[in-house]
């Protein structure tokens, strides 16, 4: 059978920094430790003026097809995940392949290019639809082109403020891929929730407490679901769990149940009874309320145990890193936290050919999907070429004045002019609006 896989990745942040415990906490009003102890974030990435879903999607598609030395003949499809689009039908794919056409020989005519919508699933979704692509046979040799590019931003004041981030991430999936082969098992946790949309407006409705409650029962689901095809899961067989992270506090919950669900019935378990007791079953419990309490208080004596401490430190710490920095970045984040733990085992020297991760993305309205990944031979080269410390320290760190009028920069309801923080090199920049209402690019040198 074909392997089939992503081939390469590369990162665009968006070129602005926003401190949130030095920066934004204080001018809220809000203690710091939310932010670092409970939400688990740094600071969060800002698009300068010039930049938005194009630029970002285009400049991190541009680096990929640099480094891997692709034309556009190389490429059959290009896909775009993002919950940011500014147009209902032209998608935002025929931006990119027009901003990309202007700097290469050749075009993007051949090409077959979609945007994908399931909030912030849709990157997972779309690599998903490459993967079935290659394998149906229909690619004709050529790799596919997903990006996965998003502003996450909130309405001033809302509670989903303290979560923003703006970047894109763009990934090659090919045949015989040189970071990770995906398995064709998959589960998924899938139901009409009403916990973060956007109906035909640019900030989301947000039911922040409930959508935090979903992306756990849709993982659960999910999880169940990817077992029913791929048998138990156990805590050792993979070396990394990357999560959707819409900030990493939320991957901090998912983890420990997901750890519970793994350990149950196993040796595991098994150690952990004589200190914190066997898992609540239901069947032991009068009502579900009692239950629920039951286990309630089992996770949190779970969390305390070393056993699980170090599954965490070893398995999901790892794939926070990035996350930490940028906040946000809604279709990508499970795609830097992929990114993260690979970089992370890049450092440490760790042999990780043939050695397993199970994936878990999310989007709200609300589906969860799980799949597990195996790292190919050859990923060191492909993981080290990515630039992603140098572009994390490069942002501009902005003021809580100067982020206020960002923030109005990007509200499309508001017109203000403001000078950029930043002078861009070699990238597209957004360069006003064309006669049609279209948004119009340029790529400076
Ligand atoms: N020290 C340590 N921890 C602190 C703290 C402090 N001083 N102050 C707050 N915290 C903790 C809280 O206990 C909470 O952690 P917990 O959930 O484990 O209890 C966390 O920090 C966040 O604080 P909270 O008061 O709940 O924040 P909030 O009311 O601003 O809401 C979200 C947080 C995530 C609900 C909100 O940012 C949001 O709506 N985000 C957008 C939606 C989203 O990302 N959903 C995720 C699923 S996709």
């Amino acid at each position: 059978m074909t392997a089939v896989g992503i081939d390469a990745i590369e990162i665009w942040t968006g070129k602005l920094r926003l401190d949130l415990p030095n920066t934004f906490a204080p001018e809220m009003g809000e203690d710091p430790e939310k932010y670092t102890k409970g939400l688990g974030l740094e600071s969060s990435s800002f698009p300068d003026v010039y930049e938005d879903i194009v630029t970002m999607g285009a400049n991190a598609a541009k680096q990929l097809m640099d480094r891997k030395g692709l034309t556009p003949d190389d490429i059959g499809r290009i896909d775009v995940a993002t919950e940011s689009a500014f147009d209902n039908s032209k998608p935002v794919s025929t931006y990119i392949a027009g901003c990309l056409e202007q700097v290469y020989d050749g075009d993007f005519h051949h090409a077959n290019k979609g945007e994908r919508k399931f909030a912030c699933l849709a990157g997972t979704q779309s690599i998903d639809d490459a993967y079935n692509w290659i394998k149906a046979g229909r690619n004709r040799g050529r790799a596919a082109l997903v990006i996965a590019t998003d502003t996450a931003l909130y309405e001033r004041d809302d509670p989903g403020e303290a979560t923003q981030g703006a970047g894109a991430v763009a990934m090659l999936i090919t045949e015989n891929p040189s970071i990770v082969e995906l398995s064709t098992e998959q589960g998924y946790g899938s139901a009409d929730e009403t916990d973060f949309l956007k109906p035909n407006q640019q900030f989301p409705s947000v039911d922040g407490k409930r959508s935090v409650q979903v992306y756990l029962a849709r993982m659960r689901e999910a999880l169940e679901d990817y077992e029913s095809v791929s048998g138990d899961t156990h805590p050792d067989d993979f070396e990394y769990i990357p999560f959707h992270t819409p900030f990493p506090g939320m991957v901090r919950k998912a983890a420990v149940l997901g750890y519970r669900h793994m350990t149950r019935d196993t040796e595991i378990e098994d150690e952990l009874t004589s200190e914190i007791g066997r898992q609540p079953r239901e069947a032991d419990f009068e009502s579900r309320e009692e239950y629920t309490e039951a286990i309630r208080d089992y996770m949190d004596d779970l969390k305390g145990m070393d056993q699980y401490r170090e599954w965490y430190a070893e398995t999901i710490e790892p794939t926070l890193s990035i996350s930490r920095n940028v906040g946000n970045w809604y279709t990508g984040s499970v795609h830097i936290a992929r990114l993260s733990a690979l970089r992370h085992a890049l450092e440490r020297g760790e042999e990780l050919a043939g050695q397993q991760m199970l994936v878990g993305s999310y989007g709200s309205g609300a589906q969860a999907e799980v799949h597990a990944e195996t790292i190919v031979d050859g990923w060191t080269e492909h993981v080290e070429a990515v630039e992603v410390e140098d572009q994390l320290a490069r942002r501009y760190d902005i003021s809580f004045d100067e982020y206020e009028l960002v923030h109005d920069v990007h509200n499309h309801e508001k017109e203000v002019d403001v000078e950029a923080f930043t002078t861009p090199e070699a990238e597209f920049v957004f360069t006003g609006w064309g006669r049609m209402n279209e948004r119009r690019y340029e790529y400076v040198e």
